[in-house]
């Protein structure tokens, strides 16, 4: 075993460090109370390469691996989760669904936009009587031939305001059950894309989070991904690796908020001595500082089992399920360790601990990592790299 990182990982954690906490902090609880969304800093996070990380070269990216890419997010969910929510999409699920699984000609057309932050892509599968129960789609792609008329409601979309491009999952054969969905690239500017009006949310305030619309709209075949029938298997891939970045956005709040707390208990005097010197939070500070190192190995785990193009599926469904209760955990001890500064604004734990909620839900709830862990401990797919050389 080796649990050195590498020059290069070392310096794409650096990268992201330095923007999160100069260009992103300074502003991050303004954007925050005003539901602001962050257009400068998303264009800046465009040019700087964290949009399309693992995009081939070819197509405009950064041709970097899944690790560099977990460091990345673990640094800016620190600070912006906001910030970290909208890469995740663009990075994990668009960019690497349509890299994996598009044509040569969508490759070319929308991953070089993509990857420079031109255009933010969506990611369109949860409607409002299908969230965990992903195979129940409504919203139908009927085949007219030359184009598919898609229609019908998608909600909870990350990027629904901002996106120039949604994956819309979507019902062709309903008598194939999972086997008749499509997924399907749409423009947003095509006729009959309506954008539902702007979630207001506990956390990730900043991002946009809308209802989509679909009326008649036209999509050509050619925007299909995969064969006919593959859009199921298309989500299921594809969040695979959306969870190891979620699982990576929580590591991230967990170890904003173990930071900030432990900057605080050494500052902070009460009974003659800092705070760090009362056991009652210096244990608070061990615990989470032991669970958080744990999350952080299932999360790098993940990630290098997804590098080596091993079995990821059950890895990354339990560094989410894990670092997102880690998440949840500490960040409201690290509440309780700042007593009523942590309460206001001013010292970004309440954000963090609002923030760390939104890790339990999406890309999959809590249960279904554990539907998705189950059905793999049971079918003996459980991948534990624990042999001889
Ligand atoms: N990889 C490849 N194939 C997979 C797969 C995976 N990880 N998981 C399932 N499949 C395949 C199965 O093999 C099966 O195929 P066959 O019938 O050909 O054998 C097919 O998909 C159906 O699988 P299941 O029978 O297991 O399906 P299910 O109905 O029991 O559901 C589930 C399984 C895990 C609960 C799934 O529905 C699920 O993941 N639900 C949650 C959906 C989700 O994560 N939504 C989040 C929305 S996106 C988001 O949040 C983005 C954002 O904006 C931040």
């Amino acid at each position: 075993m080796f649990f050195e990182l590498s020059e290069e990982h070392l310096a794409v954690q650096a990268a992201a460090r330095d923007f999160a906490q100069n260009v992103l902090k300074p502003g991050v609880i303004e954007r925050d109370s005003k539901m602001q969304y962050p257009y400068e800093e998303i264009r800046q996070m465009g040019e700087l390469g964290f949009l399309g990380m693992m995009v081939s070269p070819q197509y405009g990216g950064g041709g970097m691996d899944t690790l560099s890419y977990v460091l990345a997010m673990e640094e800016i969910s620190k600070v912006d989760n906001s910030c970290s929510v909208i890469m995740s999409v663009n990075n994990s699920l668009v960019c690497w669904g349509i890299e994996t699984f598009g044509t040569e000609e969508q490759k070319a057309k929308y991953l070089p936009l993509l990857a420079a932050g031109q255009w933010i892509g969506a990611f369109c599968l949860s409607e409002p009587e299908a969230g965990s129960d992903a195979t129940s789609q409504r919203t139908t792609a009927v085949d007219m031939g030359d184009h598919y008329l898609l229609n019908g409601t998608k909600n909870w979309i990350t990027n629904g305001g901002s996106s120039k491009l949604h994956i819309v999952i979507a019902q062709t054969h309903p008598e194939k059950g999972h086997r008749g969905i499509n997924a399907l690239l749409v423009e947003t500017d095509q006729p009959g894309v309506v954008i539902g009006a702007k979630e207001d949310k506990l956390g990730i305030r900043s991002s946009d989070t809308h209802s989509i619309m679909y009326n008649d709209v036209k999509v050509p075949k050619s925007n299909r991904i995969g064969e006919d029938g593959f859009g199921f298997k298309f989500a299921m891939k594809t969040l695979s690796g959306g969870r190891i970045g979620i699982a990576s956005q929580a590591l991230g709040i967990a170890g904003g908020a173990f930071e900030l707390a432990t900057a605080y208990s050494k500052e902070r005097q009460a009974f003659g001595k800092p705070i760090s010197q009362h056991q009652a939070i210096a244990f608070k500070l061990a615990d989470m500082a032991t669970e958080i190192e744990a999350a952080k190995l299932m999360v790098y785990r993940a990630a290098w089992l997804k590098d080596k193009k091993m079995d990821y599926t059950a890895a990354g469904a339990m560094a989410k399920l894990y670092a997102s209760e880690v998440a949840m955990r500490h960040t409201v001890e690290a509440v309780q360790i700042h007593g009523g500064y942590g309460f206001v604004k001013e010292y970004h734990v309440e954000r963090l601990m609002r923030d760390a909620k939104i890790t339990q839900i999406y890309e999959g709830t809590s249960e279904v990592q554990r539907i998705v862990i189950a059905r793999n401990v049971l079918d003996g797919n459980l991948y534990l790299p624990i042999t001889g050389a």
